[in-house]
This record gives structure tokens, C-alpha cells and sequence, in this order.
């Protein structure tokens, strides 16, 4: 399209999506992003079934932790969704598994969450070097939050996990670290 004053504009570029598109989007970005969203989802679910595991072993402050968890991993693929409504593009979304409800103990719960926040930050790396190699300044200006946000959620899962290890299964210590998260 090219604007010419006075004259009327009927040859704007449209997406997938039949919205006006600016730029069209590398295939296999787009392909990543869709399986990323995918990730959140799956995050939302799993973090719902850690809430669920901790509820029903008294453990109210890790179970409300990890609601907000599930909440913000929804917030997240929604956040990736309305960035490929912006960019004109389909919104597909895959077929999720069951999360895992089996753990030995809530240490063993916490290391799992946090192999998976390392997993999704690792996803966003790919996304971020594939969007850097095809100049995409749009993918990779909307990723920098996001990865910012990877890396403090790394953190507080690396420091929960580090008090449980010191806790090492003692019930009373537990209790304590759990009535913290309820504060
Ligand atoms: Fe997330």
C-alpha cells in the first residue's frame, strides 16, 4: 500500500485473520508462538493441579500460591493471543495433555515447577533468536517484558525451592514456609 493524499486507501494488506496487517509474519514464528501459547496453557493447567495436590494436604499458603500461578499463566497466553491479533494473525490453539498430579513431596513438586519455568523461558529464547534472525523488532520488543518477568519467576521458584530443601520434609517447617505464602 502506498498513501496518496486526496486519494482512498483500498489496498491495505490483510492477515489470516482478515484484520489490516502491517507486516506479514515468518511461518515459523508464527508456528513457534502458537506452540508457546500452548506452553502457558499447559503452565495454567499444571500449576492449577499443584494448587489442587497442596489443598488437599493442608498446605493453604503453597495452594494459593500456585492458583495466582495458574492465573497468571492464563494471563500470560492471552497476552501472546491478543499480540497475534495485533500482528493480523490466526490465534490457533493445540491440544493440551493432562497435568501431572504426582508427587512424592512438595520439594519434589517445587523442583518440577521450576524445570517447567526454566522450560518456557527456553521457549521464549527460541522465539526471541528466530524473530532476531528475520529482523522482527514487533516479536522481539513485546518478548523483552516477558522474558524479564521469566527470569523473576525463576528466581522466587529457585527461592522456594532453596527453603524447602533447608525445610528437608520437616512438617513443622513446612507450616512455617506455608503460613509465609498465605501472608
Ligand atoms: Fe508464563
Amino acid at each position: 500500500m502506498t498513501y496518496t493524499k486526496g486519494n482512498l486507501v483500498t489496498n491495505v494488506k490483510t492477515g489470516p485473520s482478515g484484520r489490516a496487517m502491517a507486516h506479514p509474519m515468518d511461518p515459523s514464528i508464527l508456528d513457534a508462538l502458537h506452540q508457546h501459547i500452548n506452553m502457558e496453557r499447559a503452565a495454567s493447567a499444571q500449576y492449577f493441579a499443584m494448587s489442587i495436590w497442596c489443598s488437599e494436604r493442608e498446605f493453604k499458603g503453597f495452594s494459593n500460591f500456585f492458583n495466582k500461578e495458574s492465573q497468571n499463566e492464563q494471563v500470560h497466553a492471552t497476552n501472546f493471543a491478543n499480540y497475534l491479533i495485533a500482528r493480523g494473525q490466526n490465534v490457533a490453539l493445540l491440544d493440551l495433555s493432562a497435568p501431572n498430579q504426582d508427587w512424592t513431596n512438595i520439594e519434589d513438586l517445587f523442583s518440577y515447577s521450576f524445570q517447567m519455568e526454566a522450560d518456557v523461558t527456553a521457549s521464549l529464547n527460541q522465539i526471541y533468536s528466530m524473530a532476531e534472525r528475520s529482523s522482527d523488532t514487533r516479536t522481539t520488543v513485546f518478548l523483552d517484558p516477558t522474558i524479564e518477568g521469566q527470569t523473576a519467576s525463576e528466581d522466587e521458584f529457585a527461592y522456594l525451592l532453596g527453603k524447602l530443601k533447608l525445610a528437608n520434609n520437616d512438617p513443622s517447617a513446612l507450616f512455617i514456609i506455608d503460613s509465609e505464602l498465605n501472608k
